[in-house]
């Protein structure tokens, strides 16, 4: 059993010194040493998709609620592009949070003309309406933190964005808001989001911009999110670097050494050769059996 030992150490040794692994052979007895390493990576992975679905991020924009009509004359009339301006706000905050993101998108959509959509959103605005939505978030309690985006509609939000707040319950989250608009700001929408929503936690470092800049924000709405504390990239590159870090469990009799494999090709062709049983010589004077 000890003459084992001191094998195996040798084995480690020859491996992490660039040396090949001298009567070597393949055996069902280590099996569990593959197994091992192969769980440790799920996990790994596990936990990076549970600390993803943490985070919401929530947003209306025209572009993706509109009946997008080839025959509207763009020149005389304006029509709606794509991608919505806080669609891009809101791709941008996914990437740099690892959130999940929600389009909030009504049942009956707008008007690809612009003067058609101000039309009737300033009528639901008028009417008090909450437009039905199409679907609202699965699994909402799952998140601690909502991002939530918006456009300026009438001086406030899109009506859908009060059918959302009320379908969907936000108490107790945290809530960060980011708005795109014209030349009105956020005017009155922080107030009307914060009567729809009266639990929930709304900061007020809020992101917004005017319509025209929505296009090249992506490095200001990146900074906003993660000086707020949510930005993925750097949780992920020491996520990688751990679940990366191959052990290897060696087992001798009944005693088990646990060894981290350093960088290189050596290591590399060991890994890919677990699970091993080898075979005891003694390799040289220090580590020589007693
Ligand atoms: C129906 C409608 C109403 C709007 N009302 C306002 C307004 O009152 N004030 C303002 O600053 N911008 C207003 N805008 C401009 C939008 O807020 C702005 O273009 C925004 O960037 C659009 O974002 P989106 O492309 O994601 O929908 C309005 C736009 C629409 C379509």
């Amino acid at each position: 059993m000890e003459k084992m030992y001191a094998a195996c150490l040798t084995l480690a040794v020859a491996v992490s010194a660039g040396m090949p692994a001298q009567n070597v052979q393949a055996s069902e007895e280590l099996v569990g040493i593959q197994a091992a390493l192969e769980s440790q990576a799920e996990e790994a992975a596990e936990q990076n998709t549970e600390a993803q679905s943490d985070i919401l991020i929530a947003y209306f924009t025209w572009a993706e609620n509109a009946v997008i009509d080839e025959t509207v004359d763009a020149v005389t009339s304006p029509s709606v592009t794509e991608p919505g301006n806080v669609g891009q706000l809101a791709g941008w905050v996914q990437e740099e949070t690892g959130g999940d993101l929600f389009s909030i998108k009504v049942t009956d959509p707008y008007p690809a003309d612009w003067d058609a959509c101000l039309e009737r959103a300033n009528e639901e605005r008028g009417n008090n309406a909450r437009p039905e939505l199409e679907e609202n978030v699965s699994g909402l309690e799952q998140y601690e933190t909502v991002f939530l985006g918006y456009p300026n509609w009438w001086y406030g939000v899109p009506m859908a964005l009060l059918s959302f707040l009320e379908d969907n319950d936000l108490s107790g989250k945290d809530v960060y808001l980011f708005c795109s608009h014209g030349i009105g700001g956020l005017a009155n929408s922080v107030e009307q989001i914060a009567e729809a929503s009266p639990e929930t936690v709304i900061s007020d470092n809020i992101f917004d911009c005017y319509e025209e800049d929505a296009s090249s924000s992506e490095d200001a709405i990146r900074s906003w999110a993660s000086d707020l504390g949510y930005s993925r990239q750097k949780e992920t590159e020491s996520d990688v670097s751990t679940a990366e870090q191959r052990q290897i469990s060696v087992q001798f009799g009944e005693n088990t050494a646990v060894y981290i494999l350093n960088d290189g090709s050596a290591a590399d062709s060991l890994y890919e050769m677990l699970p091993l049983t080898v075979e005891v010589e003694d390799y040289s004077n220090n580590e020589k059996n007693d």
